[in-house]
């Protein structure tokens, strides 16, 4: 039996968040409909009452999103939720999702004290809940707040009618065993915890953020809140890619499913690395350009004999048309010898041995060597018989 776990999508809102992340309202639509059409539970699509754009996209993707549901952030007072809630009932699947940093670091901004900040939760999400029946409370710091706090925090949001609670780890100050125990306890101790969805929102700091929201899922939690390349304030956010294949990967031991239909990740991950001018890293899981791509000698000919026995789950499951393997200093002969054949080159014993003498010498100059490469350096060989 697998458990299902909502995919909750915030690129659009903590993705743009990243310092010079921004993406015009066109580049935001267009990643809405992709993040619809790949089966995302919920896009959290902005924060409507930061700016004119911000409200303008959010109503547009509210009422242009087929399938998900159209979620928007607002601070917990009456004239952010009023705001979000303007730009989000256009959907037809609206959210609020409203929070508070509950921390001590976070109290002492708007200066309220434990009874102040528990009056205020219970008054905005009573507010939003007579707006909308699918509501967000987030605890914001939730891994820095007192437990006692914590619990008390999430108590009053569930009795007033929040339908999702969000535990975020805003700093990325967690770690896994911690994280699931912190969900697991707040299910077992709060009245009602069995009647709305756990979330978890990690970030990166700690460079923890999988590991710690897959724990949060093995404690109870049933929503994971993440972006598309990991794109997010600071360190990032949980990157989608990573979390959902995990899930199809290890099902044996992270059995819950998703609806996310993973062929269409890639397309999604160079499209938010164009529009958001954040770059995937060569060596980022499941979407980076060396993910896929085996340059040494020894995996090249192993990858040629079985694929399995240097990749974990196939190319075509996130999109690619399939592995590769470049041509570098560290290929050998048999790597060579498939890309000859590819490109249409029948070569003998003697002459493989030839050419791979010339392909070393050029690998060692050359950091990859193309198929132009190769065929230049074909018919040098073949201009030396
Ligand atoms: O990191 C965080 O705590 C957030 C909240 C607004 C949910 O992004
Ligand atoms: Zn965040």
């Amino acid at each position: 039996m697998t458990d299902r776990v909502y995919i909750f999508d915030t690129t659009l809102r903590d993705g743009e968040q990243s310092p010079g992340a921004t993406m015009t309202h066109s580049e935001k639509l267009e990643i809405a409909a992709m993040l619809d059409d790949m089966g995302v539970d919920i896009i959290e699509a902005g924060f409507p009452i930061a700016s004119e754009g911000d409200f303008a996209a959010v109503s547009d993707i509210a009422r242009l999103s087929k399938n998900s549901v159209i979620c928007g952030l607002s601070r917990a007072n009456f004239k952010d939720i009023d705001r979000c809630w303007e730009a989000v009932k256009h959907a037809a699947r609206p959210r609020i999702h409203t929070f508070i940093g509950t921390s001590p670091l976070h109290r002492a901004i708007p200066n309220l004290d434990m009874d102040q900040m528990a009056e205020r939760i219970h008054d905005c999400v009573t507010h939003a809940r007579n707006l909308c029946d699918n509501v967000q409370w987030s605890s914001m710091d939730a891994t820095r707040t007192e437990w006692e706090f914590l619990k008390r925090t999430v108590d009053i949001a569930i009795k007033a009618g929040a339908t999702t609670i969000n535990i975020p780890d805003t700093v990325g100050y967690t770690a896994p065993v911690e994280s699931a125990d912190l969900i697991r306890r707040l299910i077992a101790e709060v009245d009602g915890a069995d009647e709305v969805i756990f979330a978890t929102h990690c970030h990166n700091d700690l460079g923890l953020a999988t590991a710690n929201s897959l724990a949060a899922v093995a404690g109870g939690a049933r929503q994971i809140e993440c972006t598309i390349n990991g794109l997010g304030e600071r360190a990032g956010n949980t990157a989608l890619e990573e979390v959902v294949m995990a899930m199809k990967v290890r099902q044996d031991i992270i059995p819950y499913e998703t609806r996310i239909d993973t062929r269409k990740i890639m397309a999604i991950s160079r499209r938010v690395a164009t529009v958001s001018g954040f770059p995937v890293q060569f060596n980022k899981a499941i979407v980076g350009k060396n993910a896929f791509a085996h340059e040494s000698g020894i995996h090249q000919d192993g990858m040629l004999k079985n694929r399995e026995t240097f990749e974990v789950m196939r190319p075509e499951d996130v999109g690619l048309s399939g592995t590769s393997l470049p041509l570098g200093k560290h290929s050998g002969r048999a790597a060579l010898r498939a890309k000859l054949d590819e490109l249409g080159y029948e070569v003998g014993d003697n002459q493989l041995k030839d050419v791979f003498v010339r392909f070393k010498e050029l690998a060692d100059r050359k950091k990859e060597v193309f198929d132009d490469d190769l065929i230049a350096l074909m018919r040098i060989n073949e201009g030396a018989e």
